[in-house]
């Protein structure tokens, strides 16, 4: 019989340790303009501001909002001159994430770990200093061009770290509950998925937790396959997809293709409540993947009694899916930038630890009518 996805966690939890992770620190993006991506962050997702980089604070490079709701923490960042190497990222890539950052208890060990089994290292343990304390940060590469930073704050009670003034946002922010991140994706190349699969668990120690096939993952048109691997106590979840065979360009290619090299697909970020967030992001004026109506006909055939009232779900195109465990509420949004490459997706776990496998076809056979406007299926 197959495992649960809480077994397979708990399998993961007994293995050697050796990059024992706290949780996400936070995720930057690199971004056209930083100003108005955090004013769009404030407004439509309700983060504040809390740190603030740029020229008022001796930074002649860079511009960088850190925003924070509950335990999530993104930071955007933009650069002040025309040779700066985010401007080249930027160039290729659009907006998109550059690191994904990792909370350590010791960042040169996590570095020296990793290194010793192959990552290749971005920034060797580096100690900054400040009248807060100090933060230690080293990084290594992953996928494409995005990186893994590890930020061990133990000794450092600043708002976020030396280089960064603590800053309010300036007008009245309304939370709309999310609270951390479930999980974050990444679209690799064609043939690919096994070996970044590999690297998280050869060189970061993570576990395999789930695989789907293109079986799993088609419609009539496109597919792609999609491995998860997690760390031993389940706080950082990297699903890996690529593309399939399909009678037409998989989603995945098409990022790819506007991405110019692999890259974050989307941050899953949890909620408690997603009718009121989902509502909340609706009126701020965030969009959406559409499914049919038809879709919630057979919903409680499909899933079982939940909590939610379908009419509210239905008007709200929130989807649903259950497994052994318990069910699951997600929404995916469009992509937050013009090309279509990065977006989030908002998630409610009642009980189920997977990833809405049943919701699959219906959301790439939206995504497949976006591209289908997009002139790139
Ligand atoms: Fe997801």
């Amino acid at each position: 019989m197959e495992r649960t996805v809480s077994e397979n966690q708990d399998k993961l939890v007994d293995a050697a340790d050796f990059l024992p992770l706290l949780g996400t620190d936070h995720i930057e993006i690199y971004v056209g303009n930083a100003k108005q991506s955090a004013y769009f962050y404030q407004a439509a997702f309700g983060f504040n501001v809390v740190a603030y980089a740029g020229l008022e604070t001796g930074n002649k490079q860079q511009t960088s909002y850190v925003l924070q709701q509950e335990k999530l923490r993104l930071v955007v960042t933009s650069a002040l001159t025309p040779d700066d190497p985010i401007n080249r990222h930027l160039a290729k890539h659009g907006d998109g994430v550059k690191v994904l950052a990792l909370w350590v208890d010791d960042a040169a060990k996590s570095w020296r770990e990793t290194t010793q089994r192959g990552a290749v290292s971005v920034q060797e343990p580096m100690t900054l200093k400040d009248e807060f304390g100090e933060v230690v940060i080293s990084a290594i590469q992953t996928y494409g061009e995005t990186i893994h930073k590890f930020v061990e704050r133990k000794n450092y009670s600043g708002a976020f770290m030396p280089g960064f003034k603590a800053r309010s946002s300036t007008f009245d922010v309304k939370p709309i509950g999310l609270q951390y991140i479930d999980h974050c994706v990444g679209n690799v190349e064609l043939g690919k998925m096994d070996d970044w699969i590999k690297f998280y668990e050869d060189v970061m120690g993570f576990g395999l937790l789930l695989t789907f096939d293109d079986k799993d993952i088609s419609t009539e048109y496109t597919a792609l396959m999609s491995k998860v691997v997690s760390n031993g106590n389940g706080y950082v979840k990297f699903p890996i997809n690529e593309p399939a065979k399909g009678k037409k360009k998989s989603q995945i290619e098409e990022y790819i293709d506007f991405y110019h090299s692999a890259g974050v697909q989307h941050i899953a970020v949890a909620t408690k409540d997603i009718i009121y967030t989902v509502g909340e992001l609706r009126r701020r004026g965030v969009e959406f993947l559409e499914v049919p109506g038809s879709y919630y006909e057979d919903l409680i055939d499909r899933v079982g009694e939940i909590k939610e009232d379908v009419a509210v779900l239905k008007k709200l195109n929130i989807l649903v899916d259950s497994d052994e465990e318990g069910y699951l509420l997600q929404i995916f949004t469009k992509p937050v930038q013009d090309r279509p490459t990065m977006f989030f997706e908002i998630i409610q776990r009642e009980g189920a630890q997977s990833f809405g496998k049943g919701n699959f076809k219906a959301l790439f056979e939206a995504i497949e009518r976006e591209q289908e406007n997009r002139g790139t299926l």
